[in-house]
């Protein structure tokens, strides 16, 4: 519900772009609450969280500096104007310029790159972007899943077709996309090996049910299934345990976009390798449902006000986090 009579809004918005101090570029600042265009819709949001695509962008990764300033964040929970809780679906796309998949879209945008971010008590976003927060799912929760859950969704799903008793690697079990994929892989009753250079995210894996494996590490088994998102680290690991004619899934590469390709292992063991970006609007309601029948819930490593969202981007580049940062902007007097 849009409970406030102000017409400015505190953000997170990115002003400028360095491959090496790329926080100095987010500013946390004043700016208009958005004006809502025919088609689209206001949402009040609650929580929001931190994804390393913000990162990339204040790095000047993917994202053009003509497009700055830009109020960052990507995924979002909130009230719409009805006051009916909601979480946003966050690709601004056309499923007929992607043939039926708005993720092939060529112009598709993810939220913040062509349109403002999360990163604010206000968000405009297209009314077919708005999907009913399930009710057992609490914001925080719900603010989780739109760009990670999401994204490992189609992963497993869509392009592995994993399914009971897949043998999956999961690298950087720390991960958003990782933890997804990992605790999603197990409610499908896929067998799930996960790597970290960390010891405690190792156990937290376990506890959730994969068998740890240090980075690097060999496994008892070659596997069916790798969900790659950490890349260059990785990427020679990930070939070496895939079974002849399995599949890597990647959608990410955190540690570096160049390693060696490995050309001669991938004909000669026939693997598969897709790129995976996003999700589709239905596959992330399928998502929800999933998530809804089986119970699982996504990992938060802690929450955090938007004014603190530099701590936040800096525990990400660190390494520090097991799971999702949170960010709660100011709430409206009364709310
Ligand atoms: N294509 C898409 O639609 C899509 C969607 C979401 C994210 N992504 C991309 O996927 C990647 C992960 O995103 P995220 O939000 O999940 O990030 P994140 O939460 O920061 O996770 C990154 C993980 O990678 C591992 N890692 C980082 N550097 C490493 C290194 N040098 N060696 C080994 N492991 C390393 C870490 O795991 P451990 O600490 O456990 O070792 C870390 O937890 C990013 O590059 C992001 O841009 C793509």
């Amino acid at each position: 519900m849009v409970g406030d009579d102000r017409e400015g809004m505190l953000t997170a918005t990115a002003v400028s772009q360095s491959a090496t101090d790329p926080l100095s570029g987010l500013v946390l600042t004043d700016a208009p609450i958005p004006e809502v265009r025919p088609g689209w819709a206001l949402v009040r949001i609650v929580a929001t969280s931190l994804n390393m695509h913000d990162l990339w962008t204040l790095r000047g990764v993917g994202h053009a500096p003509e497009d700055l300033p830009r109020v960052l964040g990507c995924d979002a929970a909130g009230y719409d104007a009805d006051g009916n809780p909601v979480v946003v679906y966050p690709i601004i796309a056309s499923t007929d310029r992607g043939h039926g998949d708005e993720t092939l879209d060529p112009q598709r945008a993810l939220l913040s790159e062509k349109h403002d971010g999360a990163f604010a008590e206000y968000l405009a976003i297209p009314e077919r972007n708005l999907i009913p927060k399930p009710a057992d799912l609490s914001f925080d929760e719900a603010a989780c899943l739109p760009v990670a859950w999401g994204t490992a969704y189609r992963m497993l799903f869509t392009l592995a077709q994993i399914r009971p008793g897949t043998r999956v690697l999961v690298q950087g079990a720390g991960g958003g996309v990782a933890s997804a994929a990992i605790k999603l892989a197990l409610a499908a009753g896929a067998e799930v090996y996960a790597t970290s250079r960390s010891a405690e995210k190792l156990e937290l894996a376990e506890s959730w049910g994969a068998r740890g494996v240090e980075s690097g590490g060999r496994l008892p088994e070659k596997v069916d299934v790798v969900v790659e998102t950490v890349g260059e680290a990785t990427w020679s690991h990930s070939l070496k345990c895939l079974r002849p004619g399995g599949t890597v899934v990647i959608a990410g590469a955190t540690s570096g976009m160049n390693p060696p390709a490995d050309l001669g292992r991938i004909f000669y063991q026939q693997q598969r390798i897709f790129g995976s970006t996003g999700c589709t609007r239905t596959e992330f309601v399928d998502l929800l449902r999933m998530i809804a029948a089986t119970g699982v819930r996504p990992v938060i490593d802690r929450t955090m006000p938007l004014d603190e969202i530099h701590k936040g981007f800096q525990l990400m580049t660190d390494g520090d986090l097991a799971g999702k940062v949170v960010i709660h902007p100011p709430a409206p007097e009364g709310a």
